[in-house]
């Protein structure tokens, strides 16, 4: 019987030779006259350990990592595809610690099935959420996600089931649902893990929602940066309407849904939501007044659910398993779980899925390692590149949208981008005024403008000109950005610059603390 061998075809994985890996293993098994069945799946998360290969035995699945070219003879010596021991043999996957300390509920399927295998995905409890929402009526899905107190996870954490309301509501000929896929964010990965990983799940989330709401249609936003993930989806997409689960008369329900992807050309400011909007109306990436809100008046003036991937992809588990059960993870207002992604200067970065609530210290060191540089961590940028930046004293802050609000920084999108202490953090506040300047998109003076002066007077700070006056001219101008900025680019770019400075106060030529204020 054929011995069942599994290679990741995440991004993340390519980018460190996993396909050629593929080729090699395939190659390796056809000279020595052994059968073997390779599946690409998605990544486990693990991304220090990359390429992954993994072997279906009798226990379970082991894996072997990291794996090169120059491996391969030798793992087929030993007789990795009945799970012996190797140097790069690490037990069974689900048994590393770095895994199985996780919650994995919208993850549950990411790493272990074929992405765009349909047969897989119904065979791991897919399209359970999707059989449930059509038993009920609109209104009770939207209380099943109300229930389960989502909050929007592209960076706002607005109450999804509250947004689901409003559009649910409003009287419209027609209705969209927008999957906002264009993860523009530093250090984060979780929306492409799932696109390429499992894409039937946001599918089938989004799927859910235009039930739910009554839109008919729906569009996948995706940033033209994910090649491998535009792929997936077409293909998942191609598979969900041959099998009844997009189109018209969904499973025999009578009801309709349609969905396409559109591709942006890759400016950060099509995350935002009208921008992203006017970019699919085929228009130049401009931000709108708000309001009216996109739950009134969307995509061509229609009311619009506009939701983060994971958000969507977290609504089939919570209408297959309930409300109450989603909820049951987490803390205070922050419920159910969050992937976090560990980036930057970190030892074992990768894909955390995991309940709000544990603290940055646990994963920094827990899951992370520490440094990948071996050198103290200084800060981490958490929330993207409109996030704060947090140094050693706030390592014991837990993962919570109101704790981090409290300290004046945004969990965001979970993305972690970790520091050591070779990092200048004047430096960093400069190129986030930088930033900002460059992806701006010029509706509104504070960031049009205000981001270059930024970068003047930082350039000045840097270089020791005048700080008493630069110091608080620099405070003046983020007050303005925070105050006056029309839509949260020019608005949290202090979030970053301002950290850097209250808590780094020496990088930027000051004695302590006083001398920032
Ligand atoms: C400059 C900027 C960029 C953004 N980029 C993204 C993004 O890449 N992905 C995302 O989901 N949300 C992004 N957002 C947030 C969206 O405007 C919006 O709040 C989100 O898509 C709503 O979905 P959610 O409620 O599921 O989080 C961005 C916001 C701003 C101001
Ligand atoms: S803050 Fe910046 S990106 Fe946002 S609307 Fe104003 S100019 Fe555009």
């Amino acid at each position: 019987m054929a011995v069942t061998v599994y290679i990741s075809c995440d991004s993340g994985a390519l980018a460190l030779g996993a396909e050629r890996i593929a080729q090699v293993v395939s190659r390796e098994a056809q000279q020595r006259g052994i059968d073997i069945r390779l599946i690409r799946n998605g990544s486990r998360g693990l991304f220090w350990l990359e390429p992954l290969v993994e072997v279906l035995t009798e226990l379970g699945r082991v894996a072997y990592g990291s794996v090169q070219v120059h491996d391969v003879s030798g793992l087929f010596d030993s007789g990795f595809l009945s799970g012996s021991p190797h140097p790069l043999f690490l037990g069974l996957t689900e048994e590393l610690p770095f895994f199985k300390k996780q919650q994995r509920l919208t993850f549950a399927r990411i790493g272990l099935t074929d992405p765009v295998s349909l047969e897989d995905y119904l065979a791991h409890d897919g399209y359970r959420g999707l059989n449930n929402a059509l038993t009920i009526s609109g209104a009770d899905i939207v209380r099943q996600v109300t229930d389960s107190g989502l909050r929007g996870r592209g960076g706002a954490a607005f109450p999804t089931g509250i947004k689901w309301n409003t559009v649910l509501n409003a009287e419209a000929d027609q209705k969209y649902i927008i999957c906002n896929a264009d993860e523009g964010d530093s250090g984060t990965f979780s929306d492409r893990m799932v696109m390429e990983g499992d894409p039937f799940v946001l599918i089938e989330g989004m799927t859910i929602a235009g039930i739910a709401v009554g839109a008919t249609q729906g569009y996948i936003y995706l940033r033209v940066e994910y090649p491998h993930a535009h792929k997936a989806l077409n293909t998942a997409i191609a598979k969900a309407y041959a099998a009844g689960y997009l189109g018209q008369n969904i499973q025999g329900s009578g009801k309709t849904f349609d969905l396409e992807v559109r591709l942006g050309a890759g400016a950060y400011v099509c995350g935002e939501e009208t921008s992203l909007m006017e970019s699919l109306e085929g228009k130049r990436g401009l931000v709108r007044f708000k309001p009216p809100l996109p739950a009134i008046s969307g995509l061509f003036g229609k009311p619009t659910i506009v939701n983060n991937v994971i958000s969507l992809a977290s609504v089939p588990i919570i209408l297959d398993k309930g409300g109450e059960f989603y909820r049951d993870f987490g803390m205070g207002r922050s419920r159910g779980t969050l992937p976090i992604q560990l980036a930057g200067n970190i030892k074992c970065p990768g894909l955390v899925e995991l309940a709000f609530g544990l603290t940055l210290r646990e994963l920094l060191y827990d899951f992370g390692g520490g440094s990948a540089s071996g050198r103290p961590i200084k800060a981490v940028q958490v929330g993207g590149p409109l996030g704060a930046y947090l140094p050693e004293s706030q390592f014991d802050t837990p993962l919570d949208y109101e704790a981090f609000a409290a300290i004046w920084a945004v969990v965001g999108h979970g993305g972690i981008v970790v520091f050591d202490d070779t990092v200048d953090m004047a430096e960093m506040a400069r190129y986030s005024m930088e930033f900002c300047a460059i992806e701006s998109c010029g509706k509104c003076t504070p960031c049009r403008i205000g981001s270059t002066r930024g970068m003047e007077v930082l350039d000045d700070i840097i270089n020791g000109r005048e700080l008493n006056k630069n110091i608080p001219l620099l405070r003046d101008l983020c007050d303005t950005l925070l105050n006056g900025s029309l839509c949260a680019l020019g608005g949290m770019t202090p979030y970053p610059v301002l950290s850097a400075l209250n808590h780094f106060p020496l990088d930027f030529g000051l004695t302590d603390q006083a001398d920032a204020a």
